[in-house]
């Protein structure tokens, strides 16, 4: 079954924030807070920005040095939909230097609240073939970059104690798949990771969750999702018969992250329609 990727993204649960009827109160739920994404400056980042902002969040977004045009663009955006104050700061997450310098040079206006480790990357390649370089790559930025941002960042939020933190992990650090074995022992790493600090951090009114999402379609994979080959082989595993989009994840973080749920830390909140319960 083939399916019409533009056209789910056009509908219903498709729509931005803004058109979904949130209350006003939600509207500015968070003003005078502040909150970190990383890679905002396209595809799901961007979006979990967005959200953050119609709720009144200020925010710091970090994206490559190479690609800060395209976080930019969206800080610029959100300014004048919101009136928020948005940064935006050049992070590469294999550089544990520029990690602190990141960190360092935004405490002095925003202390954050909330801290979204959304950036990430996949790669994909038979087991047997993949060299040291392949599996640094995934590793070092979905897990150990990510883990030394978090504590950076955590350090604040021990100060202040308060703060919530939200790791974007996937289905396939929940069930294992073919050809992307750093990114599924990546993403598992982050899952687990969330329980240790949430539990090491709870004392200091800190919470630590995951999200896990299924196929999430944006504008940089819209074209391998569409592909019919790729929909006949994983729409079929999917229950709901659909991937998710951006929107999907951004209104779990948002749930998740914020004090809606606060009575939840340590936990791995599958967005996938299903997968990993087949
Ligand atoms: N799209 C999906 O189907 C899907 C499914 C499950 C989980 N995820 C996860 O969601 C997150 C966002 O995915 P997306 O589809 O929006 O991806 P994307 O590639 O569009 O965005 C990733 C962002 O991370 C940034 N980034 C890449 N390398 C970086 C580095 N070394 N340091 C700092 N930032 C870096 C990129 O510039 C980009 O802005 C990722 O962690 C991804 O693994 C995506």
């Amino acid at each position: 079954m083939a399916i019409d990727i533009r056209r789910e993204r056009e509908a219903g649960s498709h729509a931005g924030p803004a058109s979904r009827g949130e209350s006003a109160e939600e509207a500015g739920k968070l003003l005078g807070q502040w909150a970190m994404v990383t890679g905002a400056g396209r595809g799901i980042g961007a979006e979990i920005a967005s959200y953050f902002a119609r709720a009144g969040a200020s925010l710091v977004l970090t994206e490559l040095p190479a690609q800060m045009g395209l976080a930019e663009g969206v800080a610029e955006r959100l300014k004048s939909e919101h009136g928020i104050d948005a940064l935006c700061v050049p992070l590469d997450l294999r550089d544990l230097e520029q990690i602190e310098q990141c960190v360092r040079s935004v405490e002095a206006i925003a202390s954050m609240d909330y801290l979204i480790n959304n950036a990430g990357v996949n790669l994909l390649s038979p087991a047997l073939n993949l060299t040291q370089e392949d599996w640094d790559f995934v590793v070092d930025i979905n897990l150990k970059g990510t883990f030394f941002l978090t504590r950076e960042v955590a350090k604040t939020m021990v100060r202040k104690k308060r703060g919530s933190i939200i790791m974007i992990a996937s289905q396939h650090g929940v069930v294992g798949n073919e050809n992307r074995a750093p990114y599924c022992a990546s993403k598992a790493g982050l899952i687990h990771l969330s329980r240790a600090l949430a539990i090491e951090w709870a004392k200091y009114g800190i919470r630590v969750n995951a999200i896990s999402p299924t196929f999430v379609i944006t504008d940089a994979n819209e074209q391998f999702i569409n592909d019919h080959q790729f929909q006949r082989a994983n729409l079929p595993r999917i229950p709901l018969r659909k991937f998710a989009v951006p929107e999907d994840i951004a209104k779990s973080v948002l749930f998740l992250a914020t004090d809606s749920a606060g009575m939840i830390t340590g936990h791995n909140l599958v967005v996938d329609g299903g997968w990993t319960v087949i």
